[in-house]
């Protein structure tokens, strides 16, 4: 079905940012694997997190909406997990799928796993090359491509792993088995990546070590065999998806937008530094903090900003905001570099080439590189009028509904479906806001 943005000329208003999706998957995670009854608010509801819930309730885990929004879950300890009867099947969600797989493998069970086409295209020896050194065996073919089956043993060993990717996921994957191998395994980062996995297994209770020494791999430790303890906690609100409110109030002429509520959090602010040095003069006023991680408001008006040379050290932290970061260079004055960000191409869709493709169909010059791409900024509004692929790729869809809500020309897209799996609240917000954007 298609739907398309037409320009307004302000965009403006207050709205909350919605629960951050890769601490929503670890709630109900970590949750499921306490002794106790975990309760957290603000939990993001979009399907893949909905997906994660419902495999750790598949494995024993009691996972609970009640009226009113909250979320209870209560563990069934370090080892307790089963055997599911049915298949997992992940939908679009390269985190839960990653994650859930790390889990596992220290369990006594046997999962079979699946998702959508489009998280069926994804890697997964990145996770299993790791797994299978501490003892998960699996039925993965050489490809390692979803669906498969995993089975994991309550004897894993520890590793010591440095990914050859930066990934939270990887990194994420090895931790979570690393809690119920024996001895103390080791993730070696070269660069740093999402914390949330090392900061939320220390508010369940565990001791995650993490040792940086200048020049050297950040090196994060755990030790197998703790015991995680439930917790009570509120979500902090999503920095990449009020990335997207973020890019309309900066591109709307009369644009004033606050985004309510976003986690401050080095290793997740990479597009709002980058769109500071773009001119971007974003407001940045504390309100708080939620399961330990600093809150903001952001404000949001509109500037006329310059293309850059994206410096790679910021790629990590921004790594789910190149499409939306590419729709900002779209409008800037000049061109925008970015380098060093391969790993776009095994998103949810290749996101070096849906976004170059989303800006060309709607007449901005843009091209890719193969670990990154280059656009050729129009100084002011881009033509639009063009229909973007999406590709089963929700942030595709949302920026190119954002590019259209300040373009010349409405922007289409052939599918909003996808937005659910990260933001099931963004028509809404958008249309609070002041944009329009129906089916057309
Ligand atoms: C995530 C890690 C990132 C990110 C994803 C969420 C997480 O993936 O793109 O949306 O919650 O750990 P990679 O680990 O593949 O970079």
């Amino acid at each position: 079905m298609v739907w398309t943005s037409r320009p307004v000329k302000n965009l403006s208003g207050a709205v909350r940012a919605p629960g951050d999706k890769s601490c929503s998957h670890r709630a109900l995670i970590f949750g499921g694997l306490a002794d106790g009854t975990s309760r957290f608010t603000g939990l993001l509801e979009g399907d893949d997190v909905l997906r994660t819930g419902a495999a750790m309730a598949a494995l024993g885990a009691k996972v609970q909406r009640l009226e009113g929004g909250e979320w209870i879950v209560t563990g069934v300890g370090a080892k307790g997990l089963e055997s599911p009867i049915d298949i997992l099947d992940f939908g679009n969600s390269g985190t839960g799928s990653r994650l859930m797989m790390g889990v596992m493998a220290g369990h006594a069970l046997t999962a079979s796993l699946t998702g959508d086409e489009s998280l069926r295209s994804r890697p997964m020896n990145r996770i299993l090359t790791p797994l299978r050194q501490m003892g998960l065996s699996d039925t993965a073919g050489p490809d390692g491509r979803l669906p498969f089956s995993i089975t994991g043993t309550r004897a894993l060993r520890a590793i010591t792993y440095a990914p050859p990717q930066a990934s939270a996921q990887v990194k994420s994957a090895v931790l979570l088995a690393g809690l119920s191998a024996e001895g103390t395994t080791v993730v070696e980062e070269a660069k740093p990546t999402r914390d949330h996995t090392e900061r939320m297994l220390r508010g369940f209770g565990a001791e995650v070590g993490v040792e940086r020494k200048p020049g050297e791999p950040i090196r994060v430790s755990i030790r197998g065999g703790q015991t995680l303890h439930a917790v009570e906690a509120e979500i902090p609100g999503d920095p990449s998806s009020a990335a997207f409110l973020v890019a309309a109030g900066i591109l709307s002429p009369g644009g004033d937008v606050t985004v309510e509520g976003v986690m401050s959090n080095p290793t997740r602010s990479g597009f709002y530094d980058v769109a500071n040095l773009m001119g971007a003069h974003l407001g940045a006023e504390e309100c708080g903090e939620a399961a330990g991680e600093r809150l903001i408001n952001v404000a949001a008006g509109y500037a006329q900003l310059k293309g850059i040379v994206v410096p790679e050290r910021y790629v990590p932290s921004m790594i789910d905001e190149f499409p939306i970061l590419a729709v900002l260079a779209a409008f800037a004055e000049g061109e925008t570099v970015v380098t060093g960000a391969e790993e776009l191409r095994v998103k949810e869709s290749d996101r070096i080439g849906a976004t170059v493709a989303m800006l060309r169909a709607n007449g901005v010059e843009a091209e890719e590189t193969p670990d990154g791409f280059i656009v050729q900024g129009c100084a002011g509004k881009v033509p639009g009028g063009g229909l973007v692929e999406t590709r089963h790729d929700h942030r595709i869809a949302m920026s190119a509904l954002i590019m259209g809500s300040a373009a010349q020309k409405p922007v289409s897209v052939d599918d909003i479906a996808m937005i659910d799996t990260s933001y099931p609240d963004f028509m809404a917000h958008m249309a609070a806001l002041g944009a329009d954007i129906s089916e057309t």
